[in-house]
């Protein structure tokens, strides 16, 4: 069993000593747009990201304590100061911690796929979680999946059109295999390495 490491980390925030919602503003100590990234892993995203857009701040959460002990260390390797790593399930985080409409975008990079057919309804994005979220996202906001997996790439690309108040950002295609300036998760590359394509499926809301 992996022990728990222990963050300390001036990026590392604890939900419990968080408000219920969170006071956003003032935890960045700016108004600038609020990001979330929902499984965050090793946080090479976030920290990518994040250092291309020092005016907008990102939350990554992610379940995982060694990956946000990592996340945490590769942003203070990057100094920087627009993110902020938290230890929580994204339902229950976003539900208890974020105000409704708050959310300039949500990215979502190759979540668990659960292959098997009996286990799909785990799967965290489908179409209840996305009408869940879209009360969190300000109007004009991106929501951005992407995943390795061809039926869930397949899924998520085909129920979003039935989202009311959503455009597609890569219409008249459902998905791509790529968008150009989005940077490469950990398991993008090893995915890609083994000849596998991603399923990018962009969207706004209106
Ligand atoms: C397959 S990994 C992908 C990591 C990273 N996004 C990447 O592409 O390299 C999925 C990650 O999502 C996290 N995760 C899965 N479901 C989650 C949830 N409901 N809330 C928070 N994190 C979750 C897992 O702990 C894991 O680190």
């Amino acid at each position: 069993m992996q022990s728990f490491i222990q963050i300390d980390s001036p990026a590392y925030l604890r939900a419990e000593q968080l408000t219920m919602p969170a006071e956003w503003g003032t935890i960045f100590g700016n108004d600038q747009p609020l990001v979330l990234e929902i499984g965050c892993g090793i946080g090479d995203f976030v920290a990518q990201t994040a250092s291309e857009k020092p005016e907008t701040n990102f939350i990554a959460i992610d379940y995982y304590n060694k990956g946000c002990y990592k996340t945490c260390r590769r942003l203070e390797r990057h100094e920087l100061k627009n993110v902020r790593v938290l230890r929580e399930e994204a339902r229950q985080f976003i539900t208890e911690r974020l105000p409704k409409a708050s959310l300039a975008a949500v990215y979502i990079n190759c979540p668990d796929p659960w292959p098997k057919k009996r286990h799909r309804k785990r799967r965290l994005v489908n179409l209840q979680f996305l009408d869940f979220l879209q009360e969190y996202l300000t109007p004009g906001a991106d929501f951005f999946f992407a995943t390795d997996f061809d039926d869930y790439g397949l899924d998520v690309a085909g129920f979003m059109p039935e989202l009311a108040g959503f455009e597609n950002c890569l219409a008249p295609e459902p998905f791509r295999h790529d968008i150009p300036g989005y940077h490469r998760t950990k398991y993008m590359r090893k995915f890609m390495a083994e000849g596998k394509q991603i399923y990018f499926v962009h969207y706004r809301k209106l």
